[in-house]
């Protein structure tokens, strides 16, 4: 049977899968709930990792470790072993990484009558093109019976990053009001771009990006390096994200893994993988009814992950209001030759030279996909 015929047969439907209880199963995608941290811990400072470890974090690389130095603290570092340097050479999105983690520790502290105190850089601050071996923050837990459960704690595990194409259905302007309060900082700002007023300008933009980005096979290999192939690879490393994030699921994803999405086939020849990567991210900017961006006007450590906490916050409100969000970031990354459509890009939506986007979502509806893995608790606790 040649490969197209298969692909017929397959089309053809649930005779073929309904005749075999076997191919059922293999077929049946993997339930990644069994590739997350359990939730029950003795320690506390455990229990509330394992909810932190759900946040959104840049290609699912989970870039944390943590100190544990006595009952009530934990101190957070970027695990220094989990950087993306091709596609985030100085570590911006990382530290994006390291404030969706406090966001999410700190509304799990609240369901469990536990006040989560940050203090940012505790032995001072870096600089943003830098990295050092010093907390990130440490965090003190302080219980008090008067503290109330964040309702948004019930959204920190289906909380997703939406990779799917969505529905035209618009937001109602309630809704984008929701997400434009959870900014209300000094020194940054929410700004919506609709796509209907936009005349496609950003599906263009973000397709160019990704273009650009897919023109080098060391940023292409890098985003391979974090693509899971299939279940033994989703198994073994428990981060990154394959297909069944996508929306492929079933069959289709079953006779992709087998056939054509393999690691062997990526690696040598990651152009190829990259023009999915470019068709992909044309069909899902295409879909989008809305964008938003999060624009800070400076850029440090600090800012860049305090708007970590707003993007998980943000995300969290989302996911109660049954929306779906999904970053779109190729644009945004500082490897020189992004930079010129980068300039244009902010020029063309009135964001200043010296502003930065420090996140770029797409929003709007879709059904939820397979939720992505993470590690263990254990393997972020520094020895
Ligand atoms: C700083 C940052 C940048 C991200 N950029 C992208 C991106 O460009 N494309 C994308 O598909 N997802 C992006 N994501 C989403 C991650 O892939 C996602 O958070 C991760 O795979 C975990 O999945 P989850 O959010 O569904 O739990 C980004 C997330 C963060 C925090």
């Amino acid at each position: 049977m040649n490969r197209r015929n298969f692909i017929k047969v397959l089309g053809a439907g649930g005779v073929v899968l309904a005749a075999s209880p076997i191919l059922v199963n293999s077929f049946a995608d993997s339930n990644n709930l069994n590739y997350r941290p359990t939730h029950t811990y003795d320690d506390i400072r455990k229990t509330l990792l394992s909810y932190a470890m759900l946040s959104a974090n840049p290609h699912n690389i989970q870039p944390w470790k943590v100190a544990l130095p006595n009952k009530n603290q934990i101190l957070l570092y970027v695990d220094p072993e989990r950087l993306l340097p091709q596609t985030d050479p100085i570590h911006r999105q990382i530290h994006i990484g390291q404030g969706t983690f406090i966001e999410g520790l700190v509304i799990a502290a609240s369901r469990f009558g536990i006040r989560a105190d940050v203090d940012y850089f505790p032995q001072g601050e870096y600089g943003s093109q830098t990295l050092e071996d010093k907390p990130v923050a440490a965090i003190t837990l302080i219980p008090n019976s008067e503290i109330t459960a964040d309702p948004l704690f019930g959204y920190l595990a289906t909380r997703q990053s939406n990779k799917t194409p969505y529905s035209a259905d618009e937001l109602t302007v309630e809704q984008l009001q929701k997400i434009a309060d959870v900014v209300s900082r000094d020194g940054l700002a929410m700004q919506f771009v609709d796509a209907k007023s936009d005349s496609s300008n950003m599906s263009q933009f973000l397709t160019q990006a990704m273009t650009i980005e897919e023109q080098q096979a060391a940023r292409s290999l890098e985003t391979i390096s974090m693509f899971r192939f299939n279940d033994k690879e989703f198994a073994t490393h428990r981060d990154g994200f394959g297909l069944a994030q996508n929306g492929v699921t079933g069959p289709k994803r079953w006779l992709a893994e087998k056939l054509f999405v393999t690691r062997e086939n990526a690696e040598s020849d990651p152009k190829r993988f990259g023009e999915e990567g470019i068709k992909h991210t044309q069909t899902v900017a295409q879909s989008a009814p809305h964008f938003g961006m999060l624009i800070s006007n400076d850029n440090s450590r600090l800012t860049q992950v305090q708007c970590g906490r707003l993007y998980q916050h943000i995300n969290l409100v989302t996911a109660s209001l049954g929306l779906a969000q999904h970053p779109m970031s190729q644009i945004l990354q500082e490897y020189s030759d992004m930079l010129p459509l980068q300039d244009e890009f902010k020029q063309h939506y009135g964001v200043k030279a010296n502003q930065t986007v420090q996140m770029l979502f797409r929003l709007g509806k879709s059904e939820l996909t397979e939720p992505s893995p993470r590690r263990e608790v254990s393997d972020i606790v520094r020895a």
